[in-house]
């Protein structure tokens, strides 16, 4: 396993494995890597030649008042973790990144507009410009993201799109804690007893799943049935929305399949998840 850590060396190992056909890989991450982010590796893994994953905590893509300077970090572990299983770590510097220079900022308009796009303005556009320009650098043909961040998926997929970045990409299924709870980097921030509380996130989402394939289509009830389970253990719920899985929009009654979405806060630690249902009945309008 190969460790690079400057974008004109990543550039040149990308185009000589694409001068020999060779088939690349890609999960980018901001490290501090959990079995969630191990899953998205091995999902592509014997589909490519060269699997390359980078590590880097892009500060674009994090508000003023956000944790991008406590953000975990611990890079010896994350190498550590993925020695066996990739081909490079691309670990580059924000100066190399975002050189002096820099001057493109890369915005997907209205999938980057409800959920986290209202409570976390401009974190979105911080996550396409450097996915853009990771994409740049790294010019993989497949690359995955976690279902986790359902919004910024489609995000990617939408600029992919947009902009011809002739990219494939994968979404890999959320991966959680034995007691539901969703892997992610922040549950580190977690102490035990907010770690107990958390997991009636899941429960919540797990709420409202069974509810609409009992039959339950009155959106107002089943979002204020999950809201009593979650908020009934002192936590604070930022969003909770059921919506149109391809687009983000409101449900219609011919939705067929929708994403319940929640952004959770146990005490000040902010927590995301989702499920995507598959509705096979009206929704009352
Ligand atoms: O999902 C993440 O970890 C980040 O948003 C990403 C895609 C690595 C961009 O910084």
């Amino acid at each position: 396993m190969k460790i690079i850590r400057k974008v004109q060396e990543m550039i040149d190992f990308s185009e000589t494995n694409h001068q020999q056909d060779k088939l690349i890989g890609f999960v980018p991450t901001m490290g501090f890597l959990h079995q969630g982010h191990l899953s998205l590796m091995k999902l592509i893994r014997d589909q490519v030649d060269v699997l390359i994953i980078s590590i880097y905590v892009n500060p674009k893509q994090f508000g003023p008042q956000e944790d991008f300077k406590k953000y975990p970090r611990d890079e010896q572990r994350d190498i550590n973790l993925v020695k066996p299983l990739v081909d490079v770590v691309f670990i580059p510097e924000s100066d190399d990144i975002y050189p002096p220079r820099y001057d493109t900022f890369v915005q997907v308009e209205e999938l980057s507009k409800p959920l986290c796009g209202k409570s976390r303005p401009g974190h979105f556009g911080g996550v396409t410009t450097v996915v853009a320009r990771l994409f740049g650098i790294v010019k993989p043909d497949i690359a995955v993201f976690g279902q986790k961040d359902y919004q910024q998926s489609l995000i990617i997929k939408r600029m992919v799109e947009d902009l011809n970045l002739g990219v494939k990409i994968q979404v890999g299924p959320i991966i959680r804690e034995p007691d539901g709870l969703a892997l992610s980097s922040r549950n580190i921030y977690l102490d035990e007893q907010q770690r107990k509380r958390a997991q009636e996130i899941n429960q919540g989402l797990a709420l409202g799943e069974k509810l609409m394939k009992q039959g339950e289509t009155d959106i107002d009830q089943i979002i204020s049935a999950m809201t009593e389970l979650i908020s009934g253990h002192d936590l604070n719920i930022e969003y909770l929305e059921i919506l149109d899985s391809s687009n983000l929009q409101e449900v219609s009654s011919m939705t067929e399949q929708v994403i319940i979405a929640a952004a959770v806060l146990v005490d000040n630690i902010r927590l995301i998840d989702n499920r995507l249902v598959d509705v096979d009945r009206k929704l009352e309008e």
